[in-house]
């Protein structure tokens, strides 16, 4: 059995990818430092696959310890790499702890990469490289605009990073460009866990439906869109972690032309925050309270993706809907009270 090293898997989009490289045939080790997680995310992925995985607890952005984990798997056949902090808003009040951690971290899982020859190498990327696109929807070779905070940078960056290893190095690598993700497995036993409360749209609006957050906001009404609030790709995080699998066997078969290639990961279809709003209402039958307020500076007005990539060479085909994106965020949600309530 094939065995993957999976960085961040104690993750929101870590721990449901691991789901789908089980499901996959793929046996996993995870390497979280658990310092946005807990391994609650993975006793969920043992109830769902009936496999318990193995989480070292280890900072990557101390090279022993990350060198100590690849020297006691050296028979992995690839790596990838989430772990890295992602909240817009604490990247732009603290550049330095971003830029330190998210580059220091996939520095070092590279060195670990090229010491001991691993092959395979899929990156978490972000849609946040593309910033204010101007040409929608946006193809993987759409220029790179000025990233609108220090996270986006540090994806960015590490792109660049990858691109500089990729030239001198015979690592085969792929970067995956996540738009939205959100929603959650259907079995609600992992979803999205926001430390604290969250910045994210769609846990504020499950967290304001069950009575945890007292309101939803919606950060500008008045942009030049159908009607005036922001366009996202939202993208089931089931169809993300699927990407990953898809990806990485890409790279086992050989099917990839050059060492390094870029995918985009949304659906292709743009959803405003308000149509978000009402997507969640339909399916679970409540009335959300919200009110409209003002912008959220370093918001892009619209962003979503032609895919068309993706589908072609990897194979990949993104199942859900708004709607189902929706249900599973809501299930996860209610799932998640029950639990605290039942303990
Ligand atoms: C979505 C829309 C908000 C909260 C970020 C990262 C991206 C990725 C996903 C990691 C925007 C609006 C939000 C609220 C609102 N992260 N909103 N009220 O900023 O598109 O993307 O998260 O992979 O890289 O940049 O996501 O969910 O914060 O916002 O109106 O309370 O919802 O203005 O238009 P975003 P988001």
């Amino acid at each position: 059995m094939q065995k993957v090293l999976v960085t961040g898997g104690c993750g929101f989009i870590g721990s449901h990818t691991i789901v789908d490289l089980i499901n996959n045939g793929f046996d996993v080790v995870s390497v979280d430092s658990n310092i946005r997680s807990s391994t609650q995310l993975l006793e969920g992925v043992e109830k769902i696959t009936g496999k318990k995985i193995r989480n070292y607890k280890v900072d990557l952005c101390n090279l022993e310890d990350t060198n100590a984990v690849f020297h006691e798997n050296r028979d992995i056949v690839g790596v990838i790499h989430f772990a890295a902090l992602k909240s817009v808003g604490e990247s732009v009040n603290d550049p330095l702890f971003y830029f330190q951690n998210n580059l220091t971290s996939l520095v070092n899982v590279l060195k670990c990469i090229k010491e001991f020859n691993i092959p395979n190498f899929v990156f978490s990327s972000s849609c946040s490289v593309y910033g204010n696109a101007t040409e929608l929807p946006v193809v993987e070779e759409t220029p790179l605009g000025e990233a609108q905070s220090p996270y986006a940078r540090t994806k960015q960056i590490g792109e660049q990073i990858i691109e500089d290893y990729s030239r001198v190095n015979a690592t085969q690598s792929i970067l995956l460009r996540y738009f939205n993700p959100v929603g959650a497995h259907p079995s609600a036993l992992i979803g999205e866990l926001p430390l604290g409360k969250p910045d994210n749209l769609v846990p504020v609006i499950t967290q304001t439906a069950i009575g945890k957050l007292p309101k939803v906001t919606v950060f500008g009404t008045h942009y030049p869109t159908r009607d005036g609030s922001c366009i996202r790709d939202y993208i089931h995080v089931m169809d993300i972690a699927n990407a990953h699998t898809k990806a990485l066997q890409y790279l086992i078969e050989k099917r990839n032309a050059k060492n390094l290639e870029v995918f985009n990961l949304g659906t292709g279809t743009g959803v405003t925050v308000l149509e978000a709003i009402h997507a969640f209402e339909k399916v679970s039958g409540l009335k959300l309270n919200y009110e409209l307020g003002a912008e959220r500076p370093g918001d892009v007005i619209a962003i979503y993706a032609n895919n068309t990539k993706a589908r072609t060479e990897l194979g990949w085909d993104p199942k859900s809907g708004i709607e189902e994106m929706m249900r599973t965020a809501w299930q996860w949600e209610v799932a998640l009270r029950d639990r605290v309530l039942n303990n």
